[in-house]
Protein backbone atom coordinates (compact mmCIF):
# COMPACT_ATOMS: atom_id res chain seq x y z
CA UNK A 1 0.00 0.00 0.00
CA UNK A 2 1.15 3.80 -0.63
CA UNK A 3 1.74 5.79 2.46
CA UNK A 4 0.52 9.28 1.39
CA UNK A 5 0.91 12.67 4.12
CA UNK A 6 -2.89 13.86 4.67
CA UNK A 7 -3.00 17.73 4.12
CA UNK A 8 -3.30 19.64 7.20
CA UNK A 9 -3.23 23.47 6.83
CA UNK A 10 -1.12 25.26 9.23
CA UNK A 11 0.96 22.06 9.81
CA UNK A 12 2.42 20.70 6.72
CA UNK A 13 3.91 23.29 5.43
CA UNK A 14 6.35 22.93 2.09
CA UNK A 15 9.49 23.35 4.83
CA UNK A 16 7.97 20.81 7.17
CA UNK A 17 7.13 18.31 4.35
CA UNK A 18 11.03 18.78 3.04
CA UNK A 19 12.21 18.36 6.31
CA UNK A 20 10.04 15.10 7.03
CA UNK A 21 10.90 13.32 3.52
CA UNK A 22 14.66 14.25 4.39
CA UNK A 23 14.62 13.04 7.99
CA UNK A 24 12.14 10.43 8.39
CA UNK A 25 10.86 9.56 4.67
CA UNK A 26 8.67 6.39 4.36
CA UNK A 27 5.86 8.50 2.44
CA UNK A 28 5.00 7.93 -1.63
CA UNK A 29 3.35 11.70 -1.58
CA UNK A 30 2.68 14.55 0.23
CA UNK A 31 -0.61 16.45 -0.28
CA UNK A 32 -0.16 20.42 -0.15
CA UNK A 33 -2.84 22.13 1.87
CA UNK A 34 -5.31 23.70 -0.14
CA UNK A 35 -5.07 26.34 -2.70
CA UNK A 36 -8.19 28.79 -2.56
CA UNK A 37 -9.38 31.63 -4.28
CA UNK A 38 -8.80 34.92 -2.49
CA UNK A 39 -10.26 38.42 -4.21
CA UNK A 40 -10.78 36.51 -7.60
CA UNK A 41 -7.26 35.23 -7.66
CA UNK A 42 -5.50 32.01 -6.34
CA UNK A 43 -3.97 33.29 -3.04
CA UNK A 44 -0.77 33.58 -3.13
CA UNK A 45 0.74 32.35 -0.12
CA UNK A 46 -1.02 28.78 -0.83
CA UNK A 47 1.32 29.15 -4.00
CA UNK A 48 4.32 30.14 -2.57
CA UNK A 49 3.60 27.39 0.15
CA UNK A 50 3.42 24.64 -2.99
CA UNK A 51 6.86 25.72 -4.18
CA UNK A 52 8.19 25.22 -0.69
CA UNK A 53 8.09 21.60 -0.46
CA UNK A 54 8.85 20.66 -3.83
CA UNK A 55 12.28 19.96 -4.04
CA UNK A 56 11.85 16.95 -2.16
CA UNK A 57 15.19 14.66 -2.31
CA UNK A 58 13.46 11.39 -2.01
CA UNK A 59 11.33 9.61 -4.14
CA UNK A 60 8.34 11.31 -2.50
CA UNK A 61 6.12 13.72 -5.00
CA UNK A 62 4.31 17.25 -3.57
CA UNK A 63 1.03 16.75 -4.74
CA UNK A 64 -1.06 20.40 -4.68
CA UNK A 65 -4.57 20.47 -3.94
CA UNK A 66 -7.56 22.85 -4.65
CA UNK A 67 -10.45 23.58 -3.30
CA UNK A 68 -13.57 25.26 -5.12
CA UNK A 69 -17.34 25.98 -5.40
CA UNK A 70 -18.05 26.21 -9.03
CA UNK A 71 -16.42 25.04 -12.49
CA UNK A 72 -14.83 28.40 -13.03
CA UNK A 73 -13.12 28.92 -9.50
CA UNK A 74 -12.11 25.13 -10.26
CA UNK A 75 -10.30 25.97 -13.56
CA UNK A 76 -8.77 28.86 -12.45
CA UNK A 77 -7.19 26.92 -9.83
CA UNK A 78 -6.30 24.12 -11.98
CA UNK A 79 -4.91 26.20 -14.58
CA UNK A 80 -2.20 28.00 -11.80
CA UNK A 81 -1.21 24.39 -10.69
CA UNK A 82 -0.69 23.28 -14.62
CA UNK A 83 1.39 26.13 -14.90
CA UNK A 84 3.69 25.60 -12.30
CA UNK A 85 4.31 21.85 -14.38
CA UNK A 86 2.38 19.73 -11.75
CA UNK A 87 1.26 16.69 -13.23
CA UNK A 88 -1.14 15.70 -10.33
CA UNK A 89 -4.02 17.30 -8.69
CA UNK A 90 -6.52 16.62 -5.95
CA UNK A 91 -9.48 18.37 -5.19
CA UNK A 92 -11.17 19.03 -1.71
CA UNK A 93 -14.97 17.75 -0.95
CA UNK A 94 -13.87 16.97 2.49
CA UNK A 95 -12.93 20.40 4.40
CA UNK A 96 -15.46 20.62 7.15
CA UNK A 97 -14.26 24.53 7.93
CA UNK A 98 -17.55 26.55 8.22
CA UNK A 99 -16.27 29.28 6.34
CA UNK A 100 -15.24 26.76 3.36
CA UNK A 101 -18.81 24.73 3.67
CA UNK A 102 -20.91 27.95 4.34
CA UNK A 103 -19.13 29.03 0.42
CA UNK A 104 -20.27 26.03 -0.72
CA UNK A 105 -16.70 24.70 -0.65
CA UNK A 106 -15.51 21.15 0.54
CA UNK A 107 -17.77 19.00 2.34
CA UNK A 108 -20.38 21.69 1.16
CA UNK A 109 -20.25 20.60 -2.51
CA UNK A 110 -21.12 16.98 -1.48
CA UNK A 111 -24.63 17.95 -1.92
CA UNK A 112 -24.36 19.73 -5.24
CA UNK A 113 -24.64 16.66 -7.75
CA UNK A 114 -24.96 19.48 -10.69
CA UNK A 115 -21.65 21.26 -9.73
CA UNK A 116 -19.92 18.59 -8.84
CA UNK A 117 -20.56 16.67 -12.49
CA UNK A 118 -19.63 19.88 -13.63
CA UNK A 119 -16.19 20.00 -12.04
CA UNK A 120 -15.73 16.53 -12.88
CA UNK A 121 -16.61 17.51 -16.41
CA UNK A 122 -14.05 19.71 -16.73
CA UNK A 123 -11.17 17.63 -15.35
CA UNK A 124 -12.31 15.00 -17.94
CA UNK A 125 -11.33 17.87 -20.67
CA UNK A 126 -8.15 18.84 -18.56
CA UNK A 127 -6.94 15.08 -18.52
CA UNK A 128 -7.77 14.55 -22.39
CA UNK A 129 -6.24 17.52 -23.48
CA UNK A 130 -3.04 17.05 -20.95
CA UNK A 131 -0.52 15.42 -19.21
CA UNK A 132 -2.54 15.91 -16.06
CA UNK A 133 -3.89 13.40 -13.39
CA UNK A 134 -7.21 14.36 -10.80
CA UNK A 135 -7.75 12.95 -7.87
CA UNK A 136 -10.50 13.49 -5.58
CA UNK A 137 -10.50 13.86 -1.70
CA UNK A 138 -13.84 13.60 0.41
CA UNK A 139 -15.73 12.89 3.14
CA UNK A 140 -19.12 10.71 3.28
CA UNK A 141 -21.52 14.00 2.86
CA UNK A 142 -21.76 16.98 4.89
CA UNK A 143 -25.27 16.04 6.57
CA UNK A 144 -25.57 12.20 5.77
CA UNK A 145 -23.80 9.64 3.57
CA UNK A 146 -26.45 9.58 1.32
CA UNK A 147 -24.14 12.67 -0.26
CA UNK A 148 -21.43 10.33 -0.99
CA UNK A 149 -23.61 7.42 -2.99
CA UNK A 150 -25.63 9.99 -4.80
CA UNK A 151 -22.51 11.50 -6.11
CA UNK A 152 -20.57 7.98 -6.80
CA UNK A 153 -21.90 6.88 -10.08
CA UNK A 154 -20.46 10.50 -11.26
CA UNK A 155 -17.60 9.87 -9.87
CA UNK A 156 -17.29 6.33 -10.98
CA UNK A 157 -17.27 7.81 -14.20
CA UNK A 158 -14.94 10.80 -14.14
CA UNK A 159 -11.08 9.85 -15.10
CA UNK A 160 -9.88 10.07 -11.52
CA UNK A 161 -6.29 8.58 -10.04
CA UNK A 162 -7.97 7.76 -7.36
CA UNK A 163 -10.53 8.52 -4.65
CA UNK A 164 -9.43 9.26 -0.92
CA UNK A 165 -12.27 8.91 1.38
CA UNK A 166 -12.42 10.60 5.22
CA UNK A 167 -15.42 8.62 6.53
CA UNK A 168 -17.06 10.87 8.72
CA UNK A 169 -19.71 13.62 8.09
CA UNK A 170 -18.66 17.27 7.43
CA UNK A 171 -21.12 18.40 10.39
CA UNK A 172 -18.89 15.53 12.72
CA UNK A 173 -15.69 17.88 11.66
CA UNK A 174 -13.09 15.76 13.62
CA UNK A 175 -15.11 14.11 16.29
CA UNK A 176 -17.39 11.05 16.42
CA UNK A 177 -16.74 8.00 15.27
CA UNK A 178 -15.66 6.88 11.81
CA UNK A 179 -18.47 4.99 9.97
CA UNK A 180 -17.04 2.14 8.83
CA UNK A 181 -20.27 0.66 7.30
CA UNK A 182 -20.32 3.26 5.14
CA UNK A 183 -16.86 2.85 4.13
CA UNK A 184 -17.09 -0.74 3.29
CA UNK A 185 -20.33 -0.01 1.29
CA UNK A 186 -18.07 2.68 -0.41
CA UNK A 187 -15.33 0.60 -0.86
CA UNK A 188 -17.47 -2.47 -2.74
CA UNK A 189 -19.24 0.32 -4.87
CA UNK A 190 -16.20 2.78 -6.03
CA UNK A 191 -14.38 1.49 -9.38
CA UNK A 192 -11.47 3.59 -8.53
CA UNK A 193 -8.38 3.13 -6.61
CA UNK A 194 -9.59 3.97 -3.08
CA UNK A 195 -7.30 5.49 -0.46
CA UNK A 196 -8.45 5.19 3.17
CA UNK A 197 -8.16 8.66 5.37
CA UNK A 198 -8.99 8.62 9.32
CA UNK A 199 -7.61 8.03 12.75
CA UNK A 200 -4.63 5.80 11.62
CA UNK A 201 -1.84 6.16 14.22
CA UNK A 202 -0.09 2.77 14.35
CA UNK A 203 1.49 0.47 12.18
CA UNK A 204 -0.56 -3.12 13.44
CA UNK A 205 -3.67 -0.62 12.51
CA UNK A 206 -2.37 -0.38 8.75
CA UNK A 207 -1.48 -3.88 8.61
CA UNK A 208 -5.25 -4.39 9.53
CA UNK A 209 -6.54 -2.28 6.96
CA UNK A 210 -4.31 -3.75 4.64
CA UNK A 211 -5.45 -7.49 5.11
CA UNK A 212 -9.60 -6.42 5.76
CA UNK A 213 -9.17 -4.42 2.74
CA UNK A 214 -6.91 -6.01 -0.05
CA UNK A 215 -7.93 -3.40 -2.81
CA UNK A 216 -7.32 -0.31 -1.13
CA UNK A 217 -4.60 1.77 -2.92
CA UNK A 218 -3.09 3.20 0.38
CA UNK A 219 -3.69 4.91 3.44
CA UNK A 220 -3.43 8.65 4.16
CA UNK A 221 -2.91 9.72 7.41
CA UNK A 222 -2.56 13.20 8.95
CA UNK A 223 -2.88 14.04 12.61
CA UNK A 224 -1.55 9.95 13.34
CA UNK A 225 1.37 10.82 11.36
CA UNK A 226 1.68 14.75 13.08
CA UNK A 227 2.35 12.54 16.25
CA UNK A 228 4.39 9.74 14.98
CA UNK A 229 6.64 10.51 12.75
CA UNK A 230 8.63 7.77 11.78
CA UNK A 231 4.74 5.72 11.39
CA UNK A 232 5.35 6.04 7.17
CA UNK A 233 9.30 4.92 7.55
CA UNK A 234 8.50 2.14 9.98
CA UNK A 235 5.03 0.67 8.37
CA UNK A 236 7.77 0.02 5.27
CA UNK A 237 10.33 -1.08 7.45
CA UNK A 238 8.23 -3.72 9.63
CA UNK A 239 8.09 -7.08 7.77
CA UNK A 240 5.26 -8.20 10.34
CA UNK A 241 2.54 -6.48 12.70
CA UNK A 242 5.38 -5.77 15.23
CA UNK A 243 5.53 -3.17 17.05
CA UNK A 244 7.85 0.26 16.20
CA UNK A 245 11.26 -0.34 14.44
CA UNK A 246 12.37 2.53 15.91
CA UNK A 247 13.73 3.63 19.12
CA UNK A 248 12.83 5.88 21.37
CA UNK A 249 15.71 7.61 21.33
CA UNK A 250 15.94 7.76 17.67
CA UNK A 251 12.98 9.02 17.56
CA UNK A 252 13.72 11.80 19.67
CA UNK A 253 17.01 12.67 18.12
CA UNK A 254 15.48 12.63 14.65
CA UNK A 255 12.24 14.81 16.15
CA UNK A 256 14.79 17.55 17.60
CA UNK A 257 16.72 17.20 13.80
CA UNK A 258 13.44 17.93 12.28
CA UNK A 259 12.82 20.89 15.17
CA UNK A 260 15.99 22.37 14.41
CA UNK A 261 15.36 23.01 10.69
CA UNK A 262 11.70 24.72 10.97
CA UNK A 263 13.05 26.25 14.29
CA UNK A 264 15.84 28.11 12.06
CA UNK A 265 13.47 28.78 8.96
CA UNK A 266 11.09 30.30 11.60
CA UNK A 267 13.72 33.02 12.85
CA UNK A 268 14.47 33.55 9.68
CA UNK A 269 10.94 34.39 8.62
CA UNK A 270 9.51 36.16 11.40
CA UNK A 271 9.95 38.82 13.66
CA UNK A 272 9.68 39.06 17.69
CA UNK A 273 9.31 36.42 20.35
CA UNK A 274 5.82 36.06 20.08
CA UNK A 275 5.61 35.42 16.31
CA UNK A 276 8.49 33.06 15.84
CA UNK A 277 6.58 31.37 18.81
CA UNK A 278 3.03 30.92 17.29
CA UNK A 279 4.76 29.43 14.40
CA UNK A 280 6.97 27.02 15.82
CA UNK A 281 4.88 25.61 18.69
CA UNK A 282 2.38 24.24 16.40
CA UNK A 283 5.05 21.82 15.30
CA UNK A 284 5.11 20.21 19.31
CA UNK A 285 0.95 20.40 19.24
CA UNK A 286 0.24 16.34 18.11
CA UNK A 287 3.57 16.00 19.32
CA UNK A 288 2.72 14.82 23.13
CA UNK A 289 2.99 10.83 22.95
CA UNK A 290 6.13 10.64 21.23
CA UNK A 291 7.81 12.99 24.17
CA UNK A 292 8.17 12.97 27.47
CA UNK A 293 5.75 14.84 29.39
CA UNK A 294 7.60 17.75 30.99
CA UNK A 295 8.87 18.52 28.76
CA UNK A 296 6.23 19.43 26.44
CA UNK A 297 4.21 20.91 29.07
CA UNK A 298 7.18 23.43 29.36
CA UNK A 299 7.24 24.20 25.43
CA UNK A 300 3.50 25.22 25.59
CA UNK A 301 4.35 27.49 28.61
CA UNK A 302 7.25 29.13 26.91
CA UNK A 303 6.18 32.43 26.51
CA UNK A 304 9.31 33.57 25.16
CA UNK A 305 12.62 32.19 23.02
CA UNK A 306 14.89 32.00 26.10
CA UNK A 307 12.03 29.71 28.01
CA UNK A 308 11.40 28.23 24.62
CA UNK A 309 15.25 27.09 24.11
CA UNK A 310 15.29 25.68 27.69
CA UNK A 311 12.40 24.03 27.58
CA UNK A 312 13.36 22.08 23.82
CA UNK A 313 17.42 21.61 25.54
CA UNK A 314 15.35 19.76 28.50
CA UNK A 315 14.10 17.17 26.20
CA UNK A 316 17.37 15.70 25.74
CA UNK A 317 18.00 15.76 29.47
CA UNK A 318 14.74 13.63 30.91
C1 LIG B 1 -5.83 21.47 11.31
C2 LIG B 1 -6.25 20.63 10.13
C3 LIG B 1 -6.06 21.13 8.84
C4 LIG B 1 -6.47 20.37 7.72
N1 LIG B 1 -6.27 20.88 6.44
C5 LIG B 1 -6.67 20.13 5.37
C6 LIG B 1 -6.47 20.57 4.02
O1 LIG B 1 -5.92 21.65 3.73
N2 LIG B 1 -6.92 19.77 3.01
C7 LIG B 1 -7.53 18.57 3.25
O2 LIG B 1 -7.90 17.86 2.33
N3 LIG B 1 -7.70 18.12 4.51
C8 LIG B 1 -7.28 18.85 5.56
N4 LIG B 1 -7.43 18.35 6.82
C9 LIG B 1 -7.95 16.97 6.98
C10 LIG B 1 -6.81 15.96 7.02
O3 LIG B 1 -6.13 15.93 5.78
C11 LIG B 1 -7.35 14.54 7.30
O4 LIG B 1 -8.30 14.22 6.33
C12 LIG B 1 -7.99 14.44 8.68
O5 LIG B 1 -7.16 15.00 9.67
C13 LIG B 1 -8.31 12.98 9.03
O6 LIG B 1 -7.16 12.17 8.93
P1 LIG B 1 -6.26 11.79 10.23
O7 LIG B 1 -7.22 11.17 11.22
O8 LIG B 1 -5.26 10.83 9.70
O9 LIG B 1 -5.69 13.07 10.75
C14 LIG B 1 -7.05 19.10 7.93
C15 LIG B 1 -7.23 18.61 9.23
C16 LIG B 1 -6.83 19.34 10.33
C17 LIG B 1 -7.02 18.76 11.72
Amino acid sequence: MQVLFAPLQGYTTGIYRKAHAEIFGGVDAYYAPFLRIENGRPREKDLRDIDDGRDLITEAKTIPQIIANSVNEFKTLADAIMQKGFTEIDFNMGCPFPMQVSRHRGAGLLSDTQTVKGIMDEIARLTAKNSIKFSVKMRLGQNSPDEAFALLPILNDAPLAHITLHPRLGKQQYKGAVDFTSFVRFYDECRHPLVYNGDITSVSQMRKMEAGYPKLAGIMIGRGMLARPSLAAEYKAASDTSAASISEKDLLSKILEMHGRLYEHARSTYQGDSQILSHIKSFWEYLEPSIPKKAFKKIKKAGNLGEYDAAVLSLNKE
